[in-house]
């Protein structure tokens, strides 16, 4: 069950009627990691059950093998053809009105992205929306040509925003049959900056007589404070002191902002995809 949403529903119902009256769009979604990118993808999916969906993911161990995604949305080995010739052998299966959805396409491989980008093009008034869902920041390691595929789709996107206190108070009712006071939403609101993900995993971890005798500050979920941890083992021993004088690492940090941490040039050098972390 989706909590809020209904402006992302709405704009992503504008561009399936768009699609439908004869536009062949494709639009990124765009949000921070568990801001609700997927579900709201699969809900939207689900609600136009007279569609076809066809759903597919980038995954970073297959960004490098040629067709990988368009294999999954074909169901058929790898083409052994160029992009534009993939696109239309792609088109040629389409029937009706369809949703072709790519999940974390950011670890997409070129030869699909590219396909998929010269399909859109040549889709001339088919009902075809293509969604591309990618992080609003991307990670180190995506490759150049990546990102300008991406960029170059911008024009069309859906930023998938923070959760309103509100709607943190009903997802905590909802999913954890928490009944939250508006003082502890709104202060579970600013600590988790508004993503269901945090949310859901304090929720989970936090025993459900203490949300109401809560005092002034939530810890970190465990996933995040972990994930701290292992950022600051790749770190120099310079980078830790100095990232814990700033006290923005300690696993109990009141806030979940991005943790950012200064680039150390000592031989433990901390990788740069360790520089940002969210949950
Ligand atoms: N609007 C929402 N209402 C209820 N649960 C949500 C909502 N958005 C996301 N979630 C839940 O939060 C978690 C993270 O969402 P997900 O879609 O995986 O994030 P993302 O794809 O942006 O990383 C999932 O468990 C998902 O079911
Ligand atoms: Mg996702």
């Amino acid at each position: 069950m989706l909590v809020g949403r209904e402006n992302e529903l709405s704009q992503l119902d504008r561009l399936l009627d768009g699609a439908r009256a004869g536009s062949p769009v494709l639009a990124l979604v765009e949000g921070p990691p568990g801001i609700g990118k997927s579900a709201l993808v699969r809900s939207f999916t689900s609600r136009h059950r007279d569609v076809h969906a066809q759903i597919a993911s980038g995954a970073p161990w297959e960004s490098n093998h040629p067709w990988a995604v368009l294999e999954q949305l074909t169901h058929a080995p790898a083409p052994e053809a160029d992009p534009i010739d993939a696109a239309h052998a792609y088109l040629d299966t389409i029937r009706g009105t369809t949703i072709i959805v790519v999940d974390d396409a950011h670890w997409s491989d070129i030869e699909s992205l590219q396909s998929l980008s010269s399909m859109i093009r040549r889709a001339h008034q088919r009902p075809i929306l293509m969604l591309w869902v990618i992080p609003d920041v991307l990670p180190d390691g995506i490759d150049d040509t990546t990102a300008r595929i991406l960029s170059s789709h911008r024009a069309d996107t859906v930023h998938v925003r923070a959760l309103t206190s509100g709607d943190v108070a009903q997802l905590a009712l909802l999913r954890a049959g928490v009944d939250l006071s508006p003082w502890t939403a709104q202060r579970l609101h600013e600590h988790t900056l508004g993503s269901p993900r945090p949310v859901l995993q304090l929720l989970d971890e936090i025993p459900r007589a203490q949300w109401h005798r809560w005092q002034a500050r939530f810890p970190a979920p465990a996933q995040h404070a972990a994930a701290v941890r292992r950022a600051l083992t790749a770190c120099s021993p310079e980078t830790r002191a100095s990232s814990k004088r700033r006290r923005s690492w300690a696993p109990d940090h009141r806030s979940l902002r991005p943790l950012r941490l200064p680039k150390s040039t000592t031989p433990h050098r901390c990788s740069t995809k360790h520089t940002r972390l969210v949950c």
